[in-house]
């Protein structure tokens, strides 16, 4: 680094190349290297962006060193606390917390998009009925843009605000009408007297039969749950909508391919991984035989719900992950859970051990989360979903922020080339056997 604390040098084959350092309001500052390639003929390589900020963004913060979240510069844990789903969504979208009055309009607004166009109803039985339920999320979202064409005007800021808005309004109703269509139930409409975390709950578990009760601990549960997986700053998933989105392609479409993203176990996967995980060691006994496979790099098996690309200390969402999975417990009356017990046994296993600790691994947001969608009802395939539910107003909010930015440009990264240099075509008879 130069003496100049705002200036970065660079030198490449004797010549130095001067680069501005930009500051955030918090956090590590960057070297601008837009102008490299000009300057230098060369590119910078950073293969899983460990080093590089792909843009600038004003929505959430994460000092993974200290185990800090901030949404819109508010701590998770004051909003899980305090705040509720909706609340956080219009923070993240709109950059405030509402006032009242701003608060009951948007709530209105969320509450009258619940509902899908009917012909939607009929997409569903496309799909097989073991279908996993992320794979029709996909295939329902994107399909979204061929049912709501008066919001897919990218450049038209309120098509872009009618299109989140039926995105966090409908994503409960598609996913809940997923998971009905996955177990053969009909689909349940929405309530609008009901809140937002109810009204999924009453969507995935009421049948016609019966008179359907939120029981209200739960539904805050479910509530912190959707708060706690609103946004993470630029994860795979989120680049990948930006990065969909730089072309501009339709919200929609952009939404379905950071579900696609999100589906893989080292993103949102893990937390059905992480659940499966516990199942198959089952008793605590066995935590030490299966630490142990975590640790013989030649078993290819991680110990899933932990370890972090950002936080290299407790990711502050699983704190309040292992708090509610108590409350969820103590409410259903289930006084032993094996699985929270295996949980327990391996987080102690795993934060007194020199392999975690040399690493900093620690258990994320999807050590925990898995115990309590299942105590709440939902089945392992479904976990994913509920994460693809709470991050879409996320997702949506990042991309606007990048629609609106005035210096916005397709995404194109660029490469190290390792392949065969240029040669010439051999036809097929002059290529041996
Ligand atoms: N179990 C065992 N070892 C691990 C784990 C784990 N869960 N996570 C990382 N490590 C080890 C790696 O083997 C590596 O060891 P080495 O230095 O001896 O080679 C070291 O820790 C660094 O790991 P990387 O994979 O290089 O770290 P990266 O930042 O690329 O990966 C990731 C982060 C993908 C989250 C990883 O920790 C992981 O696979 N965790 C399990 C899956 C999981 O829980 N994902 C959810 C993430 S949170 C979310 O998306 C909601």
């Amino acid at each position: 680094m130069a003496d100049d604390p705002k200036k970065a040098v660079l030198e490449l084959a004797g010549t130095k190349v001067e680069m501005p350092v930009k500051s955030g309001t918090i956090g590590p500052d960057v070297v601008d290297i837009t102008k490299l390639y000009a300057q230098t003929g060369a590119f910078t390589f950073d293969p899983g962006f460990t080093s590089t900020a792909a843009c600038e963004s004003k929505i959430t913060y994460i000092d993974g060193d200290e185990g800090v979240l901030l949404y819109r510069g508010y701590p998770i844990e004051q909003l899980a606390e305090h705040g509720d789903f909706l609340e956080t969504c219009y923070l993240l979208y709109y950059g405030e917390l509402p006032t009242p009055s701003q608060r009951k309009e948007f709530d209105k607004n969320i509450t009258y998009h619940t509902m899908v166009h009917e012909q939607m109803t009929r997409f569903y039985q496309g799909f097989r009925r073991d279908a996993h339920p992320m794979a029709v999320m996909v295939a329902v979202v994107g399909a979204m843009s061929a049912f709501y064409h008066d919001s897919t005007d990218i450049n038209d800021a309120r098509q872009r605000e009618i299109a989140c808005h039926r995105m966090i309004a409908k994503l409960p109703t598609i996913a809940a009408m997923a998971y009905k269509y996955h177990i053969g139930q009909p689909f349940v409409y929405p309530q609008n007297s009901l809140s937002y975390a109810a009204n999924f709950l009453r969507m995935c578990f009421a049948v016609p039969c019966e008179e359907y009760v939120v029981n209200p601990i739960l539904a805050r549960a479910m509530d912190r749950i959707f708060i706690l997986h609103a946004d993470h700053e630029q994860n795979a998933s989120t680049s990948t909508v930006r990065l969909a989105g730089s072309s501009g392609a339709n919200p929609f479409a952009c939404i379905a391919a950071g579900i696609a993203c999100l589906w893989g176990p080292a993103h949102g996967g893990a937390n059905e991984a992480a659940l499966e995980m516990l199942q198959q060691i089952g008793d605590p006994a066995k935590v030490p035989e299966f630490i142990a496979k975590v640790k013989d790099k030649t078993s290819h098996i991680r110990l899933m719900g932990f370890g972090h690309r950002v936080y290299k200390n407790y990711d502050p969402r699983a704190k309040i992950m292992q708090k509610t999975a108590h409350e969820v417990l103590t409410e259903l009356g289930i006084k032993d859970d094996p699985l929270l017990e295996v949980a327990r046994e391996l987080e102690k296993a795993a934060l007194s051990d020199q392999y975690f600790i040399e690493r900093k691994l620690y258990p994320n947001v999807d050590f925990y989360s898995g115990i309590i969608l299942r105590a709440l009802g939902f089945p392992t395939s479904m976990f994913t979903v509920l994460f693809a539910l709470a991050r879409t107003v996320g997702w949506i909010s990042q991309w606007k922020e990048m629609i609106e930015d005035p210096g916005q440009k397709i995404g194109r990264p660029r490469q190290l080339y390792t392949g065969s240099p240029k040669r010439d075509y051999v036809p097929l008879t002059m290529r041996g056997k």
